[in-house]
């Protein structure tokens, strides 16, 4: 049986190069194409995943699972994921829980039977004790949540960040601020809030308000409108994430409520529509593609280095200051 490294001798490069070329994932230089495919038809060489594991007990395949595709954050960490992936001739196979725990159980145990060499597992809330029983061997990296030390992880102080956020409203002369956070079950929503609550808690006076959100566009929106329509409407909202600051920064608008003047808004996440929203969204900058291509660079050690250490990586956050809070 021709193998993947019969086709790359006769073509004259590596195996990772011929794997991108058939895999059809990451930067291969024409000549490369052009040599691959007619050394690969020439032999008749046909890619057999599941032989090849069985074989090399590698399928040069990584599974990526997230919450939301459609949240820009998530789609960022799939795209450094992605392109790390592939320039190390891996492929990635996507899965989209939805936000739900059960989804996430399902897929990694469609990924273990799928044989990916480890899974990238960003925003998940099941927990790591059940990760490490469901994928047995098969390595993984958590991004956007902190693991124990037996994991690797790459994740943002989200308490700091949430500190970070309130304490510029507080700054700004705020003194009635809500917080719409993100899901109660969320590690990152969690770490948010708390740190929301220690800035509140160091100005005497004033009152935490929370509402809970689920990280969606609408949740930041229906909760902006019920606020500026009652009794005490603030004038400031800290949202868990920038897709519910752009629910709050609408609701507010379709209730002619001018933002920054009456109401000042901060998000997190600094998705790219953050800046070309109007007014432009006061955010905490998380480095979703660079988390992506960390986690990979990871992965692959702990793929291919017998002797691999869990490593922790902790991002500091930054706030960038926009319009709609200055
Ligand atoms: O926008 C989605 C949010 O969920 C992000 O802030 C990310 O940290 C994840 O926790």
């Amino acid at each position: 049986m021709t193998t993947i490294g019969d086709v790359a001798k006769a073509a004259g490069f590596s195996v990772s190069t011929v794997s991108r070329v058939l895999n059809g994932s990451g930067y291969v230089s024409e000549e490369a194409k052009v040599r691959v495919e007619q050394a690969a038809s020439l032999l008749q060489y046909t890619p057999n995943g599941l032989a090849r594991g069985l074989v090399s007990k590698r399928t040069l395949s990584i599974g990526l699972l997230i919450p939301d595709v459609s949240n820009p954050f998530f789609a960022d960490v799939a795209r450094g994921t992605e392109d790390e992936a592939g320039s190390i001739g891996y492929s990635v196979i996507l899965c989209n829980s939805d936000w739900q725990v059960p989804r996430e159980k399902m897929y990694i145990n469609i990924l273990r039977s799928r044989w990916v060499d480890g899974v990238v597992i960003a925003g998940a809330r099941i927990e790591e004790k059940r990760l490490r029983e469901d994928l047995r061997d098969v390595p993984f990296v958590l991004v956007d949540r902190r693991g124990s030390a037996l994991a690797d992880s790459v994740w943002i102080d989200n308490e700091e960040g949430g500190f970070l956020a309130t304490q510029h409203l507080l700054e700004c002369g705020c003194r009635n601020i809500v917080h719409i956070s993100g899901a109660g079950d969320s590690p990152s929503g969690q770490a948010r809030l708390k740190g929301y609550l220690r800035a509140i808690r160091l100005e005497p006076g004033i009152q935490p308000l929370v509402i809970e959100g689920d990280f969606r566009f609408e949740s930041g929106y229906h909760a902006t409108r019920m606020l500026l329509n009652g009794p005490n409407p603030p004038d400031a909202i800290f949202a868990g994430n920038d897709l519910m600051g752009l629910g709050v920064i609408q609701a507010a608008q379709s209730l002619g409520c001018s933002i920054p003047d009456r109401l000042k808004v901060v998000g997190y996440d600094n998705i790219s529509f953050a800046a070309y929203v109007s007014p432009s969204l006061t955010t905490i900058e998380q480095p979703s593609y660079t988390m992506g291509s960390a986690a990979v660079k990871m992965l692959a050690d702990a793929i291919s280095n017998p002797q691999h250490r869990p490593t922790s990586y902790e991002i500091q956050p930054k706030l960038v200051v926009r319009k709609s809070s200055s």
